[in-house]
């Protein structure tokens, strides 16, 4: 799997407002737009890899955004199996690594 993400922003509409969320990757804060979904959020920084699977615990990550894959399984606060595409970013939140 690739280090670095092919994830890339569309240009910001000047109507937009880009307030900034902070929340937290395997203990490490991460800036994110408010509205963001944890899986554009983490894309967008460069973080590829959410996910190792139960068997042969290969590296995962989001894949379809849209809710059918489930590779971008993730672990929010403790709560497992969260589809990292289909959460909004709250502040605060801890996303970790899924590695189950
Ligand atoms: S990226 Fe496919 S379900 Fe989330």
């Amino acid at each position: 799997m690739k280090a670095d993400s092919n994830f890339v922003r569309l240009n910001s509409q000047p109507h937009e407002a880009s307030s900034e969320v902070q929340f937290y990757w395997e203990e490490r804060p991460v800036t994110a737009r408010q509205g963001d979904t944890i899986a554009a959020a983490l894309l967008a920084s460069g973080i590829i890899h959410t996910r190792d699977t139960a068997v042969s615990a290969s590296s995962r990550g989001p894949f379809c955004m849209m809710g059918s894959c489930f590779e971008c399984r993730v672990e929010v606060n403790g709560e497992l199996n969260v589809q990292a595409c289909m959460r909004v970013i709250e502040p605060g939140i801890s996303v970790k690594r899924q590695r189950s």
